[in-house]
């Protein structure tokens, strides 16, 4: 209830009933703390950082670099300066397609796997197109699973960059990600894993894991949208173009040329998203104050309870059954298209997202228009997955 309280939007009712919020693989709620911190900036510090020589813009400068530090214990970085700055995990995605551009070579392999999101796939279908790349595919078995054999075959001696995603946002797949990161090292490649389902979700150790970058939104993990961050080991960044140009990222201007900061100012060109830099560091102390593994366990009983109870109504289908399952269900009633049931339920008070959520070629792969996707957080409770049932249950008599 305490976890609840934290919460003010789940104080609301949604279509005449109490919310229930499943939702949460597309954006998080934002507990009072990450609220009163976004406030808290722009009433009483609200400066632009790094640049002015006031008392204002030294506050602001601090409280966004504190920020920056709270990434970085969060991740496990050995450094602040591995730490940038985006929009998100689009943002930073995007960031490296372009970064990367000189490294690659035409002919070479982009890896990709079957699961990812489409911010995973269309920056680098981008970066093959302008280099002559190839991209490649690995696949997966029809539960939701990474194929580890064709990861061995798709990795090869030609493979540039494998980028995939540590949780699936459509099944919920959790991946093998230190096996296939250390299968990509073990031919040269490049390692960067999307970890925009499992920040929140999964114990977050970069150094442990050993990838080349991490990316990951805010507004998953509790904070405001709008930032994001991306990791990159620092020898990497360093060794790296800039991406855009403009204030900030430069050392020095002549109109004929310029030179460029160190990382991490060196891929943040302009005037950051400060407000809610501070609101993503209020979001990490306030998860700091709540074990890891209690928060895993109460996601992984309330997911295990409901699909066990979704398998037992009729009509009901299980999308992806993977190995090991983070804080999703996809789901089919056989009688409806996914859209309608998320319109039945969402009648109801339940707010769940339907359709092929950004996984058009996961969606195809696995023969279905789409899926009705219940997704799990932190403040989600027993009554929510009965509320879920009884919503569903009652859609299929509609359909
Ligand atoms: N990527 C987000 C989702 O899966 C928006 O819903």
């Amino acid at each position: 209830m305490s976890i609840r309280a934290d919460f003010p939007i789940l104080q609301r009712s949604s279509r005449g009933r109490p919310l229930v919020y499943l939702d949460n693989a597309a954006t998080s709620q934002k507990p009072a703390v990450v609220i009163d911190a976004v406030n808290n900036y722009y009433q009483t510090c609200n400066a632009n950082v790094h640049r002015a020589a006031h008392e204002l813009a030294e506050q602001a400068t601090e409280a966004m670099e504190n920020a920056r530090i709270a990434v970085r214990n969060f991740v496990n970085a050995t450094r602040e300066e591995e730490i940038v700055f985006t929009r998100g995990t689009t943002e930073a995605i995007n960031l490296l397609a372009n970064v990367l551009s000189d490294r690659i070579k035409s002919g070479q392999d982009i890896v990709i796997t079957e699961l990812e999101h489409h911010s995973n796939i269309v920056p680098w279908q981008m970066l093959a197109q302008r280099t002559g790349a190839q991209i490649k595919v690995i696949a997966i078995d029809d539960y939701g699973n990474i194929d580890l054999d064709d990861a061995a075959n798709k990795l090869t001696p030609n493979t540039a960059i494998l980028a995939f995603t540590h949780v699936s946002n459509g099944l919920g797949s959790i991946t093998p990600a230190a096996q296939l990161i250390a299968q990509a090292q073990a031919v040269n490649a490049l390692t960067i894993v999307d970890g925009a389902q499992a920040a929140l979700h999964l114990p977050l150790d970069v150094q442990a894991l050993g990838c080349d970058f991490y990316v990951f939104s805010g507004h998953k993990l509790y904070a405001p949208t709008g930032i994001g961050v991306l990791y990159g080991r620092y020898d990497l960044l360093c060794e790296l173009p800039p991406w855009q140009g403009g204030g900030e990222m430069i050392e020095h201007v002549s109109f004929e040329q310029s030179t460029y900061q160190l990382p991490p100012y060196r891929f943040e060109a302009g005037t950051p998203n400060i407000a809610d830099a501070i609101g993503l560091g209020a979001a990490l102390s306030y998860l700091q104050t709540i074990p890891r593994a209690q928060l895993v366990s109460a996601e992984d009983r309330l997911v295990t309870n409901a699909l066990s109870e979704l398998r037992q109504i009729p009509g009901v289908r299980i999308v992806g059954e993977p190995e090991q399952r983070s804080a999703v269900i996809s789901f089919l009633l056989e009688q409806g298209h996914p859209n309608d049931v998320g319109t039945l339920l969402d009648q109801q008070g339940v707010a769940v997202r339907a359709g092929h959520h950004c996984n058009m070629p996961l969606m195809q792969r696995l023969g279905v228009p789409g899926t009705v996707r219940a997704s799990f957080s932190l403040y989600n409770n027993d009554e929510d997955v009965t509320r879920l049932l009884e919503a569903v249950e009652k859609a299929s008599t509609f359909l």
